[in-house]
């Protein structure tokens, strides 16, 4: 496995595989990874020939106040996980290599981009596609791999592609978890083990989401209200919100129908969690 930082390096790389017809897989990834990261790496070495993974902890897509300086960093512990998964190149840029002096040129998709997370983190998803564009450009990956753990993000990123016909195929992947139900996130490790138990909370007020739909129930606002009482009856969570929308396009639901994702993002302590689930043809995907 070779871990290469710059664009010359990478593109060389990427030309003969490209020349020699190679079904070009792509995880990208801000590093500090867990089981979720790596479920994208085994999905994608079962479905193409090569794998690249980009480690990047993208600047732009983080707010002045938020956790960009101290994100979790272990290029060696991640180096080694890679490796054992049999991956085949690693992109690994410095800050410098993504937005040289004087960077200019930024990707949005418009409305999508300002609903749930978009509403506090004004600036992350414009962030997060503009990386996300320049990283498909320099590994051109026919199949790119993403985790319904951040459902908006693959949501626009589908999007983006569609909208700027990019040819590479989003496939998005199911959300993993830790043995107890958290959402693993690389920002699990700011928990402390007080908070790492009420972080719990937002598994069970999505279960309860998904009991009220089982039992029959449709109406958004009363499981909305259902889940914003469970949570708010845990003293270390403060909601950031807690919707029922469209899958498609991110619109509050009166009525569940045949689809619908069920998002939230609630601060435990100082750190944001987000957690979801996807209701699609009536049935519950996890
Ligand atoms: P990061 O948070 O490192 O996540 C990289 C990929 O792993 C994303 O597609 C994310 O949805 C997926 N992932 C994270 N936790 C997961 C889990 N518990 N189960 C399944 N998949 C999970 O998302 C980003 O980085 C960045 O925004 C990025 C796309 C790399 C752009 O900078």
């Amino acid at each position: 496995m070779e871990i290469v930082g710059t664009v010359i390096e990478l593109r060389e790389k990427i030309q003969v595989w490209k020349k020699q017809g190679q079904k070009i897989g792509f995880v990208p990834t801000m590093g500090y990874l867990h089981e979720g990261h790596l479920s994208l790496v085994r999905e994608s070495k079962k479905r193409s020939n090569l794998t690249v993974v980009s480690i990047f902890v993208n600047p732009m897509q983080f707010g002045p106040a938020e956790d960009y300086k101290v994100y979790p960093r272990d290029l060696e512990r991640d180096r080694a996980l890679l490796e054992r998964e049999g991956v085949d190149l690693v992109f690994y840029p410095p800050v410098e290599v993504m937005y040289p002096e004087g960077y200019k040129t930024y990707v949005e998709v418009e409305d999508l981009q300002d609903k749930l997370c978009g509403k506090s983190r004004p600036g992350h998803f414009r962030g997060v596609c503009t990386v996300v564009l320049k990283l498909f450009n320099l590994v051109q990956p026919d199949e790119a791999y993403f985790g319904w753990k951040d459902a908006q993000q693959v949501i626009i990123l589908q999007k983006m592609v569609e909208d700027l016909n990019l040819p590479v195929k989003i496939v998005a992947l199911p959300l993993v978890r830790d043995h107890d139900g958290l959402a693993l996130s690389s920002r699990n490790t700011y928990l402390s083990p007080e908070e790492r138990r009420a972080a719990l909370v937002l598994k069970k007020s999505l279960d309860l989401a998904e009991k009220l739909i089982i039992e029959g129930e449709r109406e958004a606002r009363k499981i909305r209200q259902k889940m914003i009482e469970l949570i708010s009856a845990e003293p270390l969570a403060r909601i950031d919100y807690v919707e029922i929308v469209d899958l498609k396009t991110l619109e509050p639901l009166e009525t569940i129908g045949d689809q619908a994702l069920i998002a939230l993002a609630v601060f435990i302590g100082r750190t944001r969690l987000i957690d979801n689930l996807r209701i699609i043809s009536g049935g519950i995907e996890k």
